[in-house]
């Protein structure tokens, strides 16, 4: 069966929706910000300090080669997984790819006193947010299959909306 591969920008819910997704499907949860965490023994942050942005874009492309063979999996990405177009793609045979959205706002109220993104350690997280979103948006939109507001916060109708969309594309059956 296709895995669910979420992606987004951080504080769309990815991680709460994929949780609650792969429970009512009982398949395997995957966060590729946690499997970097695990492989280097790092939280995100000091990865971002210790080594720099780069070296955490070229583990999140490892960690996409890594999940290509997968199947039964519901994915959450890191916020920035899509910026290399060939992430998304190499999950894209053996996925359904949902790009999770939000305002700008409702993200920054989200994330708002959480200080595990080091991208918005700025003196002005929404200004930050709005210029992010503006230059990735041709890259989350051009790696989707489908686009899902999770504005209304509601993880449990959302969850059963990705499971609705994924079924009707026949993604249900056993493709492996
Ligand atoms: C990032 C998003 C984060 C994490 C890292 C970089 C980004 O993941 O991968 O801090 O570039 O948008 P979440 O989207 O899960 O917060």
């Amino acid at each position: 069966m296709k895995n669910i591969v979420l992606t987004g920008f951080m504080g769309t819910g990815k991680s709460s929706l994929g949780k609650i997704t792969a429970e009512k499907l009982g398949f395997e949860f995957l966060d590729t910000d946690d499997l970097i965490e695990q492989k280097t023994g790092l939280p995100i942050s000091k990865i971002f300090d210790g080594y720099g942005e780069d070296y955490f874009r070229e583990l999140e492309r490892e960690t996409a080669r890594e999940l290509a063979a997968l199947s039964h999996r519901v994915i959450a990405t890191g916020g920035g997984f899509p910026l290399n177009a060939a992430n998304v793609e190499i999950l894209r045979d053996n996925s359904f790819v949902i790009l999770l959205l939000a305002k700008a706002e409702t993200i920054f109220g989200r994330l708002v006193g959480n200080n595990s993104r080091p991208l918005l350690q700025t003196d002005d997280p929404l200004n930050v947010i709005r210029r992010l979103m503006d230059e990735r948006k041709e890259y989350y939109d051009s790696t989707a299959d489908f686009f899902l507001s999770t504005e209304s916060g509601d993880l449990d109708k959302l969850s059963d909306t990705v499971i609705a969309e994924w079924r009707k594309r026949g993604f249900d059956i056993e493709t492996d």
